[in-house]
């Protein structure tokens, strides 16, 4: 079983749950990246899903897709550019005629994350452009036409990293992150006479397959105490994780939720950063 098919085949029984409705995913390229695995989870549950990653991998998913019967467009797109977001968002509406759903998943963390006292203004740019900028532009983008239509879901994918915590050497992506917040529930508010809900999920550690990050740099041996600081669930998420709360999000069932934050860690946010129990 490849990468690509294997989300196709998961363990998941189809409801219909957005059965009519056309959804845009971004950042979709990744084979076990979150955009990829929301993308074949909306297809199953019936929208017609538009995928789009500045990456060429997108194809891959977009084929996969389109192999199993599922009825889906792809575009390669730099979301940091404007003109091309929207000339993205038109052809979309050209040919489905709306866009009810926007999953802006589009974004990371970006090594070598330097100290914020060496951070090059480049550098700055550059996280803040992969995450705020291209949730703002396909948000700009997409909006209009869900006001015309009078209704739409909005699902931003940010992470507890600026929101609620911090590590060392995370200025840029805390920042970005933040704002992704915060520019969630600036929209959520003007939007909500127009029936459109905006909302974040906030991820906890994810399983795409990056080499994990290592803290080398604290003066404490941290080994002793993992008994205390464990989480709850003790494992990343896998992406089909984040993609189901997504689908919720997408879903009548979050008719009432807007302009929030839904935290997914596995209780990772629950646990004291400092044990003061017995080690
Ligand atoms: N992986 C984690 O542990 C984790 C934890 C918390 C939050 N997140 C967030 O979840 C989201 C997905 O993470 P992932 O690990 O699946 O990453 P990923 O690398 O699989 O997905 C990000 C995608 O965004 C695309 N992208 C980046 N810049 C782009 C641009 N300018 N135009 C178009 N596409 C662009 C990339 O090509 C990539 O395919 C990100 O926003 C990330 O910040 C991830």
């Amino acid at each position: 079983m490849d990468e690509q098919s294997k989300p196709i085949i998961r363990d998941h029984v189809p409801l219909n749950r957005l059965k009519g409705k056309i959804a845009l995913v971004t950042g979709t390229a990744r084979p076990r990246g979150v955009g990829n695995s929301v993308a074949k989870l909306f297809a199953q549950e019936g929208a017609k899903v538009v995928l789009t990653d500045i990456d060429d991998r997108v194809w891959d998913c977009v084929k996969a897709l389109q192999d199993a019967r599922f009825e889906v467009l792809g575009f390669k797109t730099d979301l940091t550019k404007p003109k091309e977001v929207q000339e993205m968002a038109e052809k979309i509406v050209d040919r489905f005629g709306r866009i009810d759903i926007l999953c802006n998943v589009a974004g990371k963390s970006v090594p070598p994350r330097p100290p914020c006292l060496e951070m090059s203004v480049e550098y700055w740019d550059m996280v803040m452009d992969r995450n705020l900028r291209t949730t703002f532009n396909c948000c700009k983008a997409v909006l209009p036409y869900m006001v015309k239509q009078k209704y739409g879901k909005v699902i931003n994918v940010g992470s507890p990293t600026g929101p609620i915590t911090v590590y060392r050497y995370c200025a840029a992506y805390a920042a970005s992150k933040g704002a992704v917040m915060a520019l969630t529930k600036a929209l959520a508010l003007e939007m909500g006479e127009f029936n459109i809900a905006v909302n974040t999920i906030l991820p906890g550690d994810i399983d795409t397959a990056d080499k994990p990050w290592t803290p080398k740099d604290g003066p404490r041996d941290l080994s002793i105490f993992s008994k205390h600081l464990r989480p709850p669930i003790s494992r990343p998420a896998m992406a089909e994780e984040i993609a189901d709360l997504a689908l919720f999000l997408a879903t009548e069932e979050s008719r009432f939720i807007t302009g929030t934050e839904i935290l997914i860690d596995g209780g990772l946010m629950i646990v004291e950063p400092v044990p003061m129990g017995p080690t």
